[in-house]
C-alpha cells in the first residue's frame, strides 16, 4: 500500500460534519429540532429515569449537544449553542451519563499510586492495538482508524476547556502539552492535521465527522466523556485526571500500532502519526505527573479524589470500547 496523492491543505477544510443519524427518539428529537429556527420554542422529550446513558441513542444525542461547541454542523444555526431548551435536555444526558459512570467507577483519593500503576506496560493484552499488533487485517485497521477519528480530528480541543479553569503551575504545564499537540505553533504539526493526513493516506473520507454514523455508541462515549469534564469546572479535578491518564497510557499503545501499520504495509502517513506519539507522550507524560496533577493537588487537595475519578472513568470507558471491538472481531 502506497500513499495516495500530495496532502493539500484543502485537506482539511475547517468545514463542520453534517448531522449524523438518529438513534433512537432522544437524537431524533435533537437531530431534527437543529433544522429548525433556534429562535422558535422548541420542547424536548424527557429523558427517562433509568434510560440506558452508556447507548447509542443517549450518546449521540449528547454528542451532537457538545458538537455545537465545537465546529457546530452544517447548515445548523450556530445561536443553536446557547439555546436554553436544548441546554435543559443536556443537562439531563449528562447527569444519567455522569451518575453511570461515577457508579461505574471505584473512588480512590492516592493520584500518585493510580499514575503509577498506569505507567507499568503489561507484557500481554486482549484490546485493539494489541490484536491488531499481531493479526489483525487492514479493514479492521481501517474501521479502528474510523472510530478513533471521532477524537483524533478534534484531539487536545476537548481538554482545552480545561485552561481558563486553571492557575498558576498547573495551568503553565497544562498548556504547554497542549501547545505540542497543536503543533507548536505550525498547523502542519498538529495531531489533528496528522491524523487528517493518515486518513488520507488510508484511502479514508478526510470529512470532519465523516464516520459518526459508524461509530460504535463506546467510541461516542469516550469523546462525550472529555467534552463533559471540559465543560463543567465543577469537574476540572476530572478532567486534570483524564489528561494524565490520556498521556500516560497512549505511548505504549501507539508503540503497538506502528507496529501493526508496518506489518500492514501501511502509507507512512499512518505511521507516522502513531509514532509521533511514542515519543510526544512520554515527554508528556512526565509533564503531566509532576507539573499539572502535582501542582494542581499541591494546591488544590480537595480535587484529589476527582483527579483519580477522571482516570478511572478513561480506564473505564476505553475499556467498553476496547471489548465491544474485540467482540465484533473475534465473534
Ligand atoms: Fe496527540
Ligand atoms: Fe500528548
Amino acid at each position: 500500500m502506497t500513499s495516495t496523492a500530495p496532502v493539500a491543505e484543502s485537506l482539511d477544510s475547517g468545514q463542520p460534519g453534517k448531522l449524523p443519524r438518529p438513534r433512537g427518539v432522544l437524537s431524533k428529537a435533537v437531530i431534527e429540532a437543529l433544522k429548525r429556527d433556534p429562535s422558535e420554542p422548541t420542547s424536548f422529550p424527557a429523558v427517562p429515569e433509568g434510560v440506558d446513558a452508556l447507548g447509542g441513542d443517549v450518546q449521540l444525542a449528547l454528542y451532537v449537544c457538545y458538537e455545537l461547541h465545537y465546529r457546530g454542523f452544517l447548515g445548523v444555526d450556530d445561536e443553536w449553542e446557547w439555546n436554553t431548551d436544548l441546554l435543559a435536555l443536556r443537562a439531563q444526558l449528562e447527569r444519567q451519563f455522569l451518575s453511570c459512570i461515577r457508579s461505574s467507577v471505584e473512588a480512590g483519593s492516592d493520584a500518585e499510586a493510580d499514575m503509577d500503576e498506569m505507567s507499568v506496560e503489561p507484557r500481554s493484552g486482549t484490546g485493539p492495538s494489541w490484536y491488531l499488533r499481531d493479526r489483525g487485517t487492514w479493514e479492521q485497521m481501517r474501521e479502528y482508524l474510523a472510530n478513533r477519528s471521532l477524537y483524533h480530528l478534534k484531539e487536545a480541543d476537548p481538554h482545552a476547556w480545561a485552561i481558563p479553569r486553571l492557575t498558576g503551575n498547573t495551568k503553565a504545564s497544562f498548556v504547554a502539552v497542549e501547545f505540542d499537540e497543536y503543533g507548536a505553533g505550525r498547523a502542519d504539526r498538529m495531531h489533528q492535521r496528522l491524523y487528517v493526513e493518515a486518513m488520507h493516506a488510508a484511502g479514508m473520507d478526510t470529512d470532519y465527522l465523516a464516520y459518526i454514523d459508524d461509530a460504535l455508541p463506546e467510541m461516542l462515549a469516550i469523546v462525550n466523556l472529555m467534552s463533559l469534564f471540559g465543560l463543567h469546572r465543577s469537574l476540572r479535578g476530572a478532567v486534570v485526571g483524564h489528561f494524565a491518564a490520556t498521556e500516560i497510557t497512549s505511548s505504549p499503545g501507539a508503540a503497538r500500532l506502528v507496529t501493526a501499520l508496518s506489518r500492514l504495509d501501511a502509507p507512512p502517513e499512518c505511521v507516522h502519526f502513531y509514532a509521533e506519539h511514542v515519543e510526544a507522550d512520554a515527554v508528556h507524560e512526565q509533564i503531566l505527573r509532576h507539573d499539572v496533577v502535582g501542582s494542581l493537588i499541591s494546591e488544590h487537595p480537595e480535587l484529589e479524589t476527582d483527579v483519580v475519578f477522571g482516570m478511572r472513568a478513561l480506564t473505564l470507558v476505553e475499556n467498553r470500547f476496547a471489548d465491544a471491538l474485540m467482540d465484533r472481531w473475534t465473534a
